[in-house]
This record gives structure tokens, C-alpha cells and sequence, in this order.
């Protein structure tokens, strides 16, 4: 943007630890655009944070739960007109509308940066700008990108503390010219001399925008999640997915977790599901005690960055350091790792406050009496609304999972030895497939889909295909995105490395009743154990259509009373419904027609051919 560099108004008050007269010229700049009263560098320091969140109690944006109940934690309702990423306001903003692509809102840069320079201008009047340093990913990994968010609400300062590697160290890795992604971040909400402030303020307008080819983002409108904390959807994953692609790496809506067996050897897995899918629980699984001596460690809960190493291998970070979950349904039962995680130093966002000063949610367990829901409103279990609302979340560091990987902050990553691509579908994909070579997997990940409406019984909800569940995070041209992993996978494949195996699951299957037929949870560590055994060359399975999956004999039972009928069921590729999957893959393919990969192409052409054999 081309604003002209401050006037004396504002002091712009950096500190001496901060060298990089590029960062303090781009604050200057900013600050003389959005003219905040007062501009504040972050260090990342646990006193900064405590008194961050005593401003925000002050404000009423905050509320510090029960020290007894819920140590040193706190609560924070929004407006209830921004409770979630707005993906219809978000634009990748490339020179052609081609290279952003079809699944993208996209407009021209200039134009673009034409709508946001009016809406900045003054913008953060009466409030501070914070300076927000962070590294994602281990600070001074070659795998790690800085970032420097501008913004003018504490909220966005204390959450990053907790989801990135945040402060002043990170300017000790930049350097006086060291290179990073400039985020500039506004609730929009500016304030005249005297005027009071909301204790969540926002504006009808947003704009979440990210410019690939400058590297830089900008979001207006919105203090939540994903639309605010811009280190997480809009860095890690839109701006550094087009990086991967210059580049030659990955960015990835993945989880990684490690898998060690029973004799003490480990395998790492990357898995990405799309929002909503469980992925937090399959990070943090616990295996049946009727498997004895398997663990499960996690790495990372959201995104993985992927990198090739000198031995051919792909090696993966978590560029996140804490995690940003959805807290409905969330219980010791169905996630107890997470539980765990969620006992002190957390803040939760949107659940409801009970009359102990404790948080719920619903799925947590038994209901209270009485609370206050997510708007601040008197509940009760009569009251027939949600407490929570169901986008609620929490953020937590992730040193709080009791499940971390030893390696999880390992500047060199962790060496993935497979991937595994899964949606949430009533029927037609089968509980576990492995893929019988890259294409065929890159393929399946292509065409992933998930339902969007709870199937009603027997019946499939409308389903949305989200490729590689990066439909809303892929910063370029989705089929573009294809052709990059087609081509990661020849490079490695021609330079003699052993490529992870792919694998597609799909753990919601229902009945007639629309019950799940899979008990899911800490059971699909018999889906992942049959995994681990065929990368030893060990398990079994059959082969079908769309792949190879395991018969009933090839899973390991004890334990679990699951029948070989109910198995059959979730396992079968039946091919009336294949052959109403393939037209939706053609429906995809269509939209995607002017770079799709010939190869998917290809594969779509053999899949067809075995379901009519
Ligand atoms: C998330 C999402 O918040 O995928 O992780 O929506
Ligand atoms: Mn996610």
C-alpha cells in the first residue's frame, strides 16, 4: 500500500530489540494508514499476556474463569454476528483469475488493494496496534516462515502467544533483513474521541485477502478464528501452499501423529480430514487396552508443512504451536488427551459459562441446572438452544496435550511414511482403501467428499468435494495443486525414494437408522494397525475397484464385539452407488477442466472400466 510514512502524531515506540528497519518502516507505514493512538511491539512474554488479558476483563471482552475450577483461564463471548471463518469474504488476489482458479474468489490486486485502502484508512482510531512477531513452525527450522501481524485487537495478540512460536525471539532469527510475510489485521471498528467500545468489536464487512504473489495478507472486519489469527489458515496454509508450489514443498490441512507398535517401532502418518471430521480426536487417540503396547503421539492437529529431505524422504513440521479446536462434543470420553489439554492456561471462545465459573458445552457431559450461553442469556436444558455454539472453540498450547510428540518441535520434522485422506460419507467409500500407487491416491484425495446436512436414515446428505480438504485453503489453482503433487511424487519416485503409501477412510457410515455403523474414536487404531502392518509388508488385504482394503480377517478384534456383517457392510464397494460417486467426480473434474491433470483423467477412466467389470 502506498501510504505516506507517519507523521509526528504517533510515535512509532520500537523497542531496541527490534533491528530490522524493514519491519519498522512497514509499522509506520501501516500505522500511518489505519492511524491507531498507539502502537505496541509484542515480546511474547508470559507478563504481557497476563496483563493483556486483565485489559481485555477490564473491557469486558474477557472473563476470568474460576482460578479453582479452571486455573489462570478465561472466557470470551463474540459478537454473534462473527462466529466463524467467512469463506464467501475470502479472495486470493493473483494478476490472472486463472492462477487462483475456480474454487477461489479472486479479484485483481489492484482493484483489491483500491477497496482495502479505503476501508484501512483510520481504521484503528482510539485503539492500539499491536506488533506481532511469530515463527510457524520451530524458530530457525528450514522449514519455518515468519510472520508479522499488525492488529488492533489484544485478543488476536494473546491467541497468537498461545497457537504460534510469538515475540521477540523470533526478531533474533530475522535479523536486521530477514524476510517475512507482512499480515496487517483490523476489527474495523474505530473509535472517536471519547467513545465507548463493544467488548466484541467487529463490522459487517469483512475482507479476508491474501495476495500469493507478494506474500502479503489482509483482513478486515472479523476478530475470530481463522479470519483473524492469520498465522494459521491464511499464512500456514493459502499463502504457504503457493509458496510449496513455487518452491517444491507442501502445505497441508493435515494432522500428523506418530504410531509406535508394540515392539517400539514408529511410523508417522499424515492425515487430513475436512473441518468437522474429528481430526483433533484422531490426533490425540487413545488405542483400546485390548491393543496392548500401541501409542499414538501427536505431532501436530490441523496443518503440516512438507518438505522432501536429502534422503528422498518427505519430512513434515506442525507449523502451529497450540491448538485452535472446535470444543462441542468434546468430552473425557471421546477425547480425553484433549480434556487434558484444556484444565488451565486456556482461552475458550463461544461455550457457555456455568454458575461455578466453569465452561460448558454440549457433549462435555450431564447438562448444568443452569448457565449462561454463548450470548450471555440464562439456559437451561429446557431452554431448547444451544449453550455452546457449535463453532465454539478453545485455544491451548499444544506442550498442554499429555499425548505430545517427543519430536513434535523438531526443527527437522518427522519422516511421514503415509497419508490418509478421509471424509465424512453415509455410504459408498469404504472404511479404509489404500491406494495402489500415488496417482491412484492423488486421485482419491482429489475427489474427497464430505456430507454437509446429517443424512436423514439410509439416505445421503448433499455432499461437498473438497479436494484434499484444501477446498477453502488452497491459495492457487486447485487443479494446478493436483499436477504439484502428481509431479512431487514422479520427482521423488525417479530419484529412487520410497514414496508413504496412500490410504482413504471413511469412519461414518450409517445404518438404516442413521446410527454409525463404526464405533470410531480409539477403535480406528485397528484401521491405523492395519496400516502400520502393510507398510511392513506384513498385512493383507483385497482388492477391489477403488483399491485395496482389508477383509474382515485382516483386522485385528479382540476386544471389540464388531461383527463380520457389519463389516461387510462399511467395506463393500457397491457399484450402483461407484457409478453415481464417478458423475460427481466428473461434476468436479468439469469445474476444474482447464488444468485438470491428465492422469486424474486417466484414473477416472480405469476406475470405471474395473466397476463395469
Ligand atoms: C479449523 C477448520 O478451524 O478447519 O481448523 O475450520
Ligand atoms: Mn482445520
Amino acid at each position: 500500500m502506498n501510504a505516506a510514512v507517519p507523521t509526528d502524531a504517533i510515535s512509532l515506540n520500537a523497542p531496541e530489540w527490534v533491528q530490522h528497519a524493514g519491519i519498522k518502516s512497514w509499522v509506520a507505514q501501516i500505522a500511518a494508514l489505519t492511524q491507531p493512538d498507539r502502537i505496541e511491539w509484542c515480546d511474547g512474554s508470559q507478563q504481557e499476556y497476563d496483563r493483556l488479558c486483565e485489559l481485555m476483563v477490564q473491557a469486558g471482552t474477557l472473563r476470568r474463569l474460576n482460578p479453582a475450577k479452571r486455573p489462570n483461564s478465561y472466557l470470551a463471548w463474540s459478537d454473534p454476528s462473527d462466529v466463524a471463518r467467512v469463506e464467501d469474504r475470502t479472495f486470493i488476489c493473483t494478476e490472472s483469475a486463472e492462477d487462483a482458479g475456480p474454487t477461489n474468489n479472486w479479484m485483481a490486486p489492484a482493484e483489491m488493494r483500491r477497496t482495502l485502502n479505503g476501508l484501512f484508512e483510520g481504521c484503528m482510531r482510539g485503539r492500539t496496534m499491536y506488533v506481532v512477531p511469530f515463527s510457524m513452525g520451530p524458530l530457525g527450522s528450514p522449514i519455518a516462515q515468519i510472520g508479522v501481524e499488525l492488529s488492533d485487537s489484544p485478543y488476536v495478540a494473546v491467541n497468537m502467544r498461545l497457537m504460534t512460536r510469538m515475540g521477540r525471539k523470533v526478531y533474533e532469527v530475522l535479523g536486521t533483513d530477514g524476510q517475512f510475510v507482512p499480515c496487517v489485521h483490523s476489527v474495523g471498528k474505530p473509535l472517536a474521541a471519547g467513545q465507548a467500545d463493544v467488548p466484541w468489536p467487529c463490522n459487517d464487512i469483512k475482507y479476508i485477502v491474501h495476495y500469493p504473489e507478494t506474500r502479503e495478507i489482509w483482513s478486515f472486519g472479523s476478530g475470530y478464528g481463522g479470519n483473524a489469527l492469520l498465522g494459521k489458515k491464511c499464512l500456514a496454509l493459502r499463502i504457504a501452499s503457493s509458496m510449496g508450489h513455487e518452491q517444491g514443498w507442501l502445505a497441508e490441512h493435515m494432522l500428523i501423529l506418530g504410531v509406535t507398535s508394540p515392539d517400539g517401532r514408529k511410523k508417522h502418518v499424515a492425515a487430513a480430514f475436512p473441518s468437522a471430521c474429528g481430526k483433533t480426536n484422531f490426533a490425540m487417540l487413545i488405542p483400546p487396552a485390548s491393543l496392548p503396547g500401541w501409542k499414538i503421539t501427536t505431532v501436530g492437529d490441523d496443518i503440516a508443512w512438507i518438505k522432501p529431505g536429502k534422503d528422498g524422504r518427505l519430512y513434515a513440521i506442525n507449523p502451529e504451536a497450540g491448538y485452535f479446536g472446535v470444543a462441542p462434543g468434546t468430552s473425557e470420553k471421546t477425547n480425553f488427551n484433549c480434556m487434558a489439554s484444556l484444565r488451565e492456561n486456556v482461552i475458550f471462545t463461544n461455550v457457555a459459562l456455568t454458575d461455578d465459573g466453569d465452561v460448558w458445552w454440549e457433549g462435555m457431559g450431564p447438562a448444568p441446572a443452569h448457565c449462561l450461553d454463548w450470548q450471555g442469556k440464562d439456559w437451561t436444558p429446557e431452554s431448547g438452544r444451544k449453550a455452546a455454539h457449535p463453532n465454539a472453540r478453545f485455544t491451548v498450547a499444544a506442550v498442554q496435550n499429555p499425548a505430545i510428540d517427543a519430536a513434535w518441535d523438531d526443527p527437522a520434522g518427522v519422516p511421514i511414511d503415509a497419508f490418509i485422506f478421509g471424509g465424512r460419507r453415509s455410504n459408498t467409500v469404504p472404511l479404509v482403501t489404500e491406494a495402489r500407487d500415488w496417482i491412484e491416491g492423488v486421485y482419491m484425495a482429489a475427489t474427497m467428499g464430505s456430507e454437509t446436512t446429517a443424512a436423514a436414515a439410509g439416505q445421503q446428505g448433499v455432499v461437498r468435494r473438497d479436494p484434499f480438504a484444501m477446498l477453502p485453503f488452497c491459495g492457487y489453482n486447485m487443479s494446478d495443486y493436483f499436477a504439484h503433487w502428481l509431479k512431487l511424487g514422479r520427482t521423488l519416485e525417479g530419484s529412487g525414494a520410497k514414496l508413504p503409501r496412500i490410504f482413504c477412510v471413511n469412519w461414518f457410515q450409517v445404518d438404516e437408522n442413521g446410527k454409525f455403523v463404526w464405533p470410531g474414536f480409539g477403535e480406528n487404531m485397528r484401521v491405523l494397525k492395519w496400516m502400520f502392518e502393510r507398510l511392513d509388508g506384513k498385512a493383507q488385504g483385497q482388492e477391489h475397484a477403488f483399491g485395496i482394503t482389508p477383509r474382515y480377517a485382516d483386522l485385528a478384534w479382540n476386544g471389540l464385539d464388531f461383527p463380520q456383517e457389519r463389516f461387510e457392510r462399511i467395506t463393500r464397494v457397491e457399484a450402483a452407488l461407484w457409478e453415481q460417486e464417478l458423475a460427481l467426480h466428473d461434476e468436479l473434474f468439469e469445474k476444474l477442466d482447464s488444468r485438470l491433470p491428465a492422469e486424474l483423467r486417466a484414473v477416472r477412466q480405469k476406475l470405471a472400466q474395473r466397476l463395469a467389470a
